[in-house]
């Protein structure tokens, strides 16, 4: 028996630290800093590696890295030189995402599809350039910026905005010191995520993430308010196509450039006219996607981290998923994305039906009570026979749950119902 130490605090890491905790070959897990919902908390956090290391060290345990932040800064390397198991990539592999520029860079050598890109670190030039263009842009900061660094323009006007408030203003700090102005692509977007060794990579499962606050898509860009999986835009035929040529692809030429990619491999992936194009990597789970995939899988997820992390993936039986779809609705404290309110008492846990689960994130635990702790405060996830049925599941066991601040959206997972 192994303990696991989940590194995070979001809804992913309670999914993660949930679905660990029902392997037979795990006996304690531990999730740092963890939330109101995860159990055996250890008050350590994401940036404190050595701190990690030390308890990874003394508690025996296998190590799970839920956000890119700490992959980043290189959590994987540090454990492998204490020789301590870790599942994650290293950082030269986080690079995927943790550089914009790099990974653009990355898939043009590799003739991996993606939109036609020019990088700056002069404003004069960029603005030029965006003149000299017939067609729409993005413009994206290169680093790390807690998914706000991306601005998708309507106009030149705007383009010419956005080289502003990266290059000038410095919006985004340093990792603004450098954008990528690339071809807007309109078209339905989805992800797609994989699980490698550094040699094969397990399909995961596709799914769909709602980035705005409101209703059909509208208001400003948020972590995410709520997910489905599997989602119809990616039959299995374009499923194979990811796969084959963006995932495998990817695994592949890493490795041929010298840099094993273990852990989950996210593309962001934008479906125009039949074709995709990525948009971007992550070197983890999404969030809220990871909540509604967990509760699909038909597997013990500790295996497929032990074998990702020994390189031996291929001996593995194929991931088994249950067949039902799974939506989550994500409740959030009113006012955000920007300001709201915390601390305020939440009830209602004891009524969720079975096949639903709450899954939390902005939460915290105080006398046997949750009280709100964040922005995004719990994920709401239900299976259900058909995508139609697990909404009505999900939106159910969501009037469950009651605060004063609650707020969520209404169409979680209705963009996947106009593909059926
Ligand atoms: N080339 C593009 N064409 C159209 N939309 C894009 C493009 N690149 C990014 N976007 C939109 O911007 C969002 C954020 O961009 P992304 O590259 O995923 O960065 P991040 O998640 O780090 O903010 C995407 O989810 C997508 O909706
Ligand atoms: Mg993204």
């Amino acid at each position: 028996m192994v303990n696991v130490l989940v590194v995070g605090s979001g809804g992913r890491e309670h999914a993660l630290s949930w679905k660990l905790s029902q392997s037979s070959k795990v006996d304690t897990v531990f999730t740092a800093p963890g939330n109101g919902g995860t159990q055996n908390n250890v008050s350590i956090n994401v940036d404190d590696l050595d701190g990690l290391a030390d308890f990874a060290q003394k508690n025996n345990c296998f190590t799970v890295v839920g956000p890119e932040d700490p992959l980043a800064a290189g959590i994987v390397d540090k454990f492998n030189k204490l020789n301590l198991p870790i599942f994650g990539p290293s950082q030269k592999a986080a690079q995927l995402e943790s550089s914009k520029i790099w990974a653009k860079n990355f898939m043009k050598r590799n003739e991996i599809p993606t939109a036609r890109f020019e990088i700056f670190d002069d404003a004069q030039k960029a603005q030029e350039y965006v003149k000299s263009l017939d067609y729409n842009v993005v413009v994206k900061a290169d680093g790390l910026a807690a998914g706000k660094g991306v601005i998708v323009c309507d106009s030149n006007d705007e383009a010419l905005a956005a080289i502003q408030t990266i290059l000038v203003k410095k919006t985004f700090g340093d990792a603004g010191n450098r954008i990528i102005i690339e071809e807007r692509i309109d078209g339905v977007e989805a992800s797609y995520i994989a699980l490698s060794d550094g040699d094969v990579a397990i399909p995961m499962a596709s799914s769909q993430d709602h980035k705005r606050i409101f209703d059909n898509d509208e208001g400003p860009n948020t972590g995410g308010m709520g997910a489905y999986s599997p989602t119809p835009i990616i039959d299995d035929d374009l499923a194979k196509i990811i796969q084959e040529q963006i995932i495998e692809k990817t695994i592949l030429a890493m490795k041929n450039e010298g840099i094993l990619f273990k852990g989950f491999l996210y593309a962001g992936i934008m479906i125009r006219d039949g074709k995709p194009y990525v948009l971007e990597y992550n070197v983890r789970m999404g969030d809220p996607e990871c909540q509604p995939i967990t509760m699909r899988m038909d597997f013990d997820l500790y295996d497929y981290f032990a074998a990702s992390v020994d390189g031996r993936l291929s001996s593995l039986p194929p991931a088994s998923w249950k067949s039902q779809f799974a939506v989550c609705v994500v409740l959030a404290s009113k006012g955000y994305p920007e300001s709201y309110s915390k601390n305020d008492e939440i009830s209602g846990f004891d009524s969720i039906p079975k096949g639903s689960f709450v899954f939390h994130a902005g939460t915290k635990k105080s006398d046997g009570k949750i009280f709100s702790n964040g922005g995004r405060v719990l994920g709401v996830t239900a299976l259900g026979d058909t995508l139609r049925s697990a909404i009505a599941n999900a939106y159910s066991a969501t009037q469950k749950i009651t605060w004063s601040q609650k707020y969520y959206r209404r169409d979680i997972g209705k963009k996947g119902l106009s593909y059926l």
